[in-house]
Parts: structure tokens; C-alpha cells; sequence
């Protein structure tokens, strides 16, 4: 898709199509007064008939006749103009994005930058607009070609500047949002792609794909009897019971001074967790093929960020394993040592994340880390706590917390802080081990970040659980993407000190 700037005005543009918002109650924006005037009060007509109306998301399509500069005007309800926050308008173009997908349009003209979005510049505007229409273009096709029968016919979207400054910063906007959005696509990709196609082998396969495409990147895969000789029994307990081996993959990005630390991302990668012997209930069982969206979306994330060339050390690590139930499966009771030398009690098999996780951020002790952020679909009681909406942030540094929230509120991509309280801690004593790898019914998200804890102790860390956000579920079943907005926001901040 072609996505264009121009400093111009909007009654001096032709287009297919042109996409303008409107307030609640019926209050125009610039954009949309000046097509109004061009076409001879129509949308305030249509909003006099109370065909087009302002609550958030609510669609109208004008239509013109075949002479005009525009063949039709979408015209989208942005809710109060106060009110117009980075989630709201994302909602907006969420709804922009799928009429324009169903109206086939190929050349659009989008003039909702121009709007004011609390605690958004207008690159940031831009940027959401670009993220917005190429998620509503994804689709998966993998293992059922038919999918793409359909043909999308938008070619091109053309944003509005009205000064040099903003023609510039709309630019970066687009570049950015493409940026992300290829990450996404890709983390949305493999997160869809099945159990039996996207293995451990597979995703260590992807990593050595991306390095094709980036020459700069060093991708290493560290087989089971390596991880062996480096002590890591936790994270071989999880694949233990599986034919497919587990594979550790790194990827080292260095974008910035040979002496800079880098910043470390580690993602969950079970590819598909039945709970081993601990086996999970049949039912939506087939969703743990997402149980590797931690990796995903660390792998997306690192394809934004070459992508952007980002002047910082970036070094991504992926624990892999498949936690199926077999003759050499781990057993509850079982005691094994991590890579720390810390002892651990599985008295649940299918606490499972926490296992693989926990070697893998023993292992990134080697590069002397800045700051580390570890991706995981981790527990099911973060969904209970937060619903779908955020995912949950832990940290044993407050302003890491702070600063991945901000980069979550600028790209809609959300989180919510829990506490990391040494009074959770004693929850993880065991009679038998170190610890336990599991901290009882009560607030089992933050139990769980606990485990973590106590293997991150020499850095700055933060954990993502993105146990609600990293797939829908329903009709709609299928990866977000999530949280590689979230992630490539805060490397551009870290990047450029913004
Ligand atoms: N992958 C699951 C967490 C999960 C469950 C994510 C449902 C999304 C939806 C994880 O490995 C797991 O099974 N966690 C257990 C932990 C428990 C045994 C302490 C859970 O949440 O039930
Ligand atoms: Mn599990
Ligand atoms: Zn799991």
C-alpha cells in the first residue's frame, strides 16, 4: 500500500474517497466544512436527517455524482471533541478502516490527522491511521487459501498537511506505523499459524529468516544438549515430554556504539501447551497454539525495529518448547535445577511459561543487560484480573513500568501495572526445592512474576503478561499482534530519548 503526504487542502484533492470526522452533536470538523461548503451543505443535511450522527465510530457514506473530486465522503462520529483519546480514536479508524475495506475504494484521502487526539502529536495521528488500516488488512491465509478469493482494493491513502513541519512529522508517522505494522503482521502470523506447523524447530527457522532479510542481525539457536551442558533443567523439563526439541534462539541487533548495553527482550514460546501431565480441560484448548505470542511478538518486534533502523542494541531471545503430556514427561513433585543453580518443585506441569522463561533470563545475564522486558502468555488469572483490554506490567524498577505504560497509551496498546510485593513472595516456599513453581489460588498473575523475580534480581526488568491481549477469541479467533506497538514505541523512545 502507497501512503502519501501532501500539504494541500482537502476541496483541492481528488480521490475515490474521502474520510472526514464529525463531533457529537453534529458539530463539523475543519476538513468536513469545507467538503460541506464544496458540496453544498450535504453532510450537514445528513446530519439534520440524523443519517450521520457523532457517537464514536458511527459510519455515513455520502455519495456524489460521477463529476465530483470526491466519488463519496465517509463521515465518522468522533464522539466528543474533549473526549477523543488514543483508544477512542482508534476506534475510529477501526470503523473507517473496515468501510473502507468493504466499500472498494483504491485511493483515499484521510483527513481525520487533523483532528485533536489527547496526548497525540500528529505524528503519532498519522501513525495510528497507517497501524489502524494495514491491521484491518491483514489476513490469514496459510492453511486456507480461500481466504484471499477476496480482493482488497485500496492502493492508496493520501494524508493532509497543512504546514512543512507537519508534511514532515506525517512522514514519520507513516514510516513508523508501517514499521510496527509489519511487525504485527508478522507476530500475528505465527501466532495464527497452527500447533503442528509453527514448532519450536519452526520459530528458530523464522529467526534465521529474518536474519536473510536483515544481514546485520546474528541469530544464534541453542540446541537441547547445549542447554543441557549450561544447566538448564527447567527449561528442559518443559519439553521433556515431547517429541519436538526445544530450541533457545537469540538475535542480536546492533544499532548503536559497540559499548552501548543492550535492551533484552525475552518471549514465551510454547508452541502448544496441553498443561502436560497437569492436562489442561478440552475445552478452547486449541487457543494454546497461542501460547507462543511472547516469541511472536518479540520476533515482530525485532523485524520493526530493523526496519527502522533504530541507533540502539536490541538482543531478543526466544524460549521454545512444546509442554505435552508423554512417558518422559515431568510429574508433579518433580525437582529440577535451574540454570541460577535455584532448585525448583513442578507442582504444576502447566505452570509451565515460568519454567522456560526463567533459564532463558539466567542465560541473557551475558549480555550484561540495560534493561530487560520479558513477553508472556503467562497466566490465565491475568485475564480474570484485567479482562481483554490491557495486558498486566510487573517491574522491579518503577520508572521502566512507567515508561512502557506511556508507550502503551501513545500506541493503544495498553497496560496495567500489578504490585510486586515481597509479601507475595512466600507463596513460592516449598518443603522440597528453592522454590515452587506455583504460588496457590491467589493472585497467581503476580505469584507468578514472583518466580520470575527471583531470577532477575542483577538487572532492571520488567514483565509483560499478555495472557488476555495476545489473541481474540469467538468469531474473531486470531492473533492481535499485541504487544509489538507497545514494544517498538518504547525502543523509538529509548532510541531517541523522546
Ligand atoms: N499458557 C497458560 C496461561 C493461559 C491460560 C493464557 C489461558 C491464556 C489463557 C499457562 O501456561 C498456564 O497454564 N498457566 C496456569 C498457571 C497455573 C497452573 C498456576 C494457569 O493460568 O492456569
Ligand atoms: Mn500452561
Ligand atoms: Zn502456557
Amino acid at each position: 500500500m502507497d501512503y502519501i503526504a501532501k500539504t494541500t487542502s482537502v476541496d483541492k484533492e481528488s480521490a475515490d474517497c474521502v474520510v472526514v470526522g464529525i463531533f457529537k452533536p453534529k458539530r463539523l470538523s475543519d476538513s468536513a466544512k469545507k467538503l460541506d461548503k464544496l458540496y453544498k451543505g450535504s453532510i450537514t443535511h445528513a446530519c439534520q436527517r440524523g443519517t450521520a450522527g457523532g457517537n464514536i465510530g458511527q459510519i455515513t457514506t455520502l455519495h456524489n455524482s460521477g463529476r465530483s473530486k470526491h466519488n463519496c465522503i465517509i463521515v465518522v462520529g468522533c464522539g466528543d471533541p474533549n473526549e477523543l483519546t488514543v483508544s477512542a480514536y482508534q476506534r475510529v479508524l477501526a470503523a473507517v478502516a473496515s468501510e473502507i475495506k468493504n466499500n472498494k475504494t483504491s485511493h483515499v484521502i484521510n483527513c481525520l490527522t487533523e483532528l485533536a487526539v489527547k496526548d497525540a502529536d500528529i505524528l503519532t495521528k498519522a501513525q495510528l491511521c497507517v497501524t489502524a488500516i494495514e491491521s484491518a488488512m491483514y489476513r490469514y491465509s496459510e492453511t486456507k487459501p480461500s481466504a484471499t478469493n477476496s480482493k482488497i482494493h485500496l492502493k492508496k491513502q493520501k494524508f493532509i498537511s497543512s504546514t512543512k513541519q507537519e508534511l514532515d512529522d506525517i512522514r514519520d508517522g507513516i514510516e513508523i506505523g508501517q514499521a510496527i505494522s509489519h511487525g504485527m503482521d508478522l507476530a500475528k502470523e505465527l501466532g495464527n499459524l497452527p500447533g503442528n506447523v509453527c514448532t519450536p524447530t519452526y520459530l528458530a527457522e523464522q529467526a534465521l529468516e529474518l536474519k536473510k532479510e536483515y544481514k546485520s542481525l546474528k541469530v544464534t539457536v541453542l540446541e537441547e544438549t547445549q542447554m543441557k551442558k549450561l544447566g538448564m533443567g527447567a527449561l528442559l523439563s518443559v519439553s521433556h515430554g515431547s517429541v519436538e526439541p526445544a530450541k533457545l534462539v537469540t538475535m542480536e541487533y546492533n544499532g548503536g556504539e559497540a559499548d552501548e548495553r543492550p535492551i533484552v527482550l525475552v518471549g514465551k514460546g510454547i508452541t502448544f501447551d496441553t498443561g502436560g501431565i497437569s492436562l489442561k480441560p478440552g475445552a478452547t484448548m486449541d487457543e494454546m497454539k497461542f501460547d507462543m505470542c511472547g516469541a511472536a511478538s518479540v520476533l515482530g518486534t525485532m523485524k520493526s525495529c530493523c526496519e527502522l533502523e533504530l541507533p540502539i542494541n536490541v538482543v531478543c531471545v526466544i524460549a521454545c518448547a512444546e509442554n505435552m503430556p508423554g512417558g518422559k514427561a515431568t510429574k508433579p513433585g518433580d525437582v529440577v535445577t535451574t540454570m541460577s543453580g535455584q532448585t525448583v518443585e513442578i507442582l504444576n506441569t502447566d505452570a509451565e511459561g515460568r519454567l522456560v522463561l526463567c533459564d532463558a533470563l539466567t542465560y541473557i545475564d551475558k549480555f550484561d543487560p540495560e534493561i530487560v522486558i520479558d513477553v508472556a502468555t503467562l497466566t490465565g488469572a491475568c485475564v480474570v484480573a484485567l479482562g481483554q483490554i490491557p495486558s498486566g506490567v510487573m517491574s522491579n524498577d518503577d520508572d521502566l513500568a512507567k515508561a512502557l505504560i506511556k508507550a502503551g497509551e501513545l500506541t493503544g496498546d495498553r497496560t496495567w501495572q500489578l504490585p510486586l510485593w515481597d509479601e507475595y513472595q512466600s507463596q513460592l516456599d516449598s518443603n522440597f526445592a528453592d522454590i515452587a513453581n506455583i504460588g496457590g489460588r491467589w493472585g497467581g498473575t503476580i505469584t507468578a512474576a514472583c518466580f520470575l523475580s527471583r531470577f532477575t534480581k542483577k538487572y532492571t526488568w520488567a514483565h509483560l503478561d499478555i495472557a488476555g491481549i495476545a489473541w481474540h477469541q469467538g468469531k474473531m479467533k486470531g492473533a492481535t499482534g499485541r504487544p509489538v506497538p507497545l514494544l517498538t514505541e518504547y525502543l523509538l523512545h529509548q532510541a531517541y530519548e523522546m
